[in-house]
C-alpha cells in the first residue's frame, strides 16, 4: 500500500498510545479512519481531534476480546466507509508477575485481548479483504516481548510470542490476494500502558492491586507518534517486521545462538537405537 489517501483504515486500541498516534497519523495522510477501544471517552476525544484537523473517523466502542463485538465493528466501518484496506490490530494489556503466580483470570484476560484481539480483528476482517480483491494491509501489534522473553512478563510475553508467530504465517498465507501484513515489535513506548488494569473488567479480576511489579525495560522510551511514522513507513514497504528499538538486537542474537547451540548439541548427541 503505498499510499494513504482515500483508504479506510481501522484502528483498534485506538484511543490512545500508539493506536491513536497511529489514527491520527493515518487521518493526516488522508485516510478515513475507524477507531475502535474500549475506554469511550478516550474514543471519543480521538475521533474530535481527528475531525478538528479536517480529517474524517468513526469512533466505535468495542472490546476486542468479544468476537461478537468485533464482527459489530466490521459492520459499522463497512456502512460508514466502505471497504477496509488497512487493518491495525494494536489494542493490548500487560500485566506483570511470573508464570507461576498468574491466575487463570490473568491468562484469559490478557490472551482475551492481545492474542484473540487479533485473531477476532482477521477473522472478521480478512475475508471481506479477499472478496473485494483490491489488496489491503494488515498490521499487528506484538512487541520486542513477542521476540525476546523476560522474567515477569511471562503472560505478556506468550500473548505477543504468538503475535509474532500468526503475523509470520499469515504474511504467508495473504500474499496470492496481495494483502501485506506487519507486525510491530517495540520496547518502551511513552503511552499509557502501564495501567492497562484500568480497562480490566472485574469479572477476569480487574479492580484488584497488580500482583507484580512493573518489569524496567531496557533501551530508550520512544513517543508513540515516532512508532506510528515507523509502523506506516512499513507499511508502504510491505515490510514484515518493525522493530522499533536497536537495543533488541542483542537480546534476540543470544536466543538465536542459543536455539543454535541446541541445534548442534541435538544433533551431536547419540540416537537411540
Ligand atoms: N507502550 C509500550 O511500551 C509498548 C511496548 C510494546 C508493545 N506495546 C503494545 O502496543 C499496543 C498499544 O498499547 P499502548 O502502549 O499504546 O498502550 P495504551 O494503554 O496507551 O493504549 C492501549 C489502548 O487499548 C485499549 N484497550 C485495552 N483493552 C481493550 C479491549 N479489550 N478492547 C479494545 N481496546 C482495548 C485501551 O483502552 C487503550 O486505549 C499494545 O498491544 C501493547 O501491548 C506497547
Amino acid at each position: 500500500m503505498e499510499s494513504f489517501a482515500g483508504r479506510v483504515a481501522v484502528v483498534t486500541g485506538g484511543g490512545s498510545g500508539i493506536g491513536r498516534a497511529l489514527a491520527v497519523a493515518l487521518a493526516r495522510e488522508g485516510a478515513r479512519v475507524v477507531v475502535a477501544d474500549v475506554e469511550e471517552p478516550a474514543l471519543r476525544a480521538v475521533v474530535a481531534e481527528i475531525e478538528a484537523e479536517g480529517g474524517r473517523a468513526l469512533g466505535v466502542p468495542t472490546d476486542v476480546s468479544d468476537r461478537r463485538q468485533v464482527h459489530a465493528l466490521a459492520a459499522r466501518a463497512a456502512d460508514g466507509f466502505g471497504g477496509v484496506d488497512l487493518l491495525c490490530n494494536n489494542a493490548g494489556v500487560v500485566l506483570h508477575g511470573g508464570i507461576e503466580a498468574a491466575t487463570h483470570e490473568d491468562w484469559q484476560w490478557v490472551l482475551g485481548v492481545n492474542l484473540w484481539g487479533v485473531i477476532h480483528g482477521i477473522e472478521a476482517f480478512v475475508p471481506a479483504m479477499i472478496r473485494r480483491g483490491e489488496g489491503g494491509h494488515v498490521v499487528n501489534t506484538a512487541s520486542a516481548a513477542g521476540l525476546v522473553a523476560t522474567r515477569g512478563l511471562g503472560v505478556y510475553n506468550t500473548s505477543k510470542y504468538a503475535v509474532v508467530g500468526l503475523s509470520e504465517t499469515l504474511a504467508k498465507d495473504l500474499r496470492p490476494w496481495n494483502i501485506g501484513v506487519t507486525v510491530l515489535c517495540p520496547m518502551g513506548v511513552a503511552t499509557r500502558i502501564r495501567q492497562a488494569g484500568r480497562n480490566r473488567p472485574a469479572a477476569l479480576g480487574g479492580g484488584r492491586p497488580a500482583a507484580g511489579e512493573p518489569v524496567e525495560l531496557m533501551g530508550g522510551t520512544l513517543p508513540p507518534e515516532q512508532v506510528a511514522d515507523m509502523t506506516l513507513a512499513a507499511v508502504r514497504a510491505n515490510e514484515l517486521y518493525v522493530i522499533t528499538h536497536a537495543e533488541v538486537l542483542e537480546p534476540v542474537r543470544r536466543r538465536f545462538e542459543r536455539l543454535e547451540r541446541a541445534i548442534h548439541r541435538t544433533r551431536g548427541a547419540p540416537t537411540r537405537p
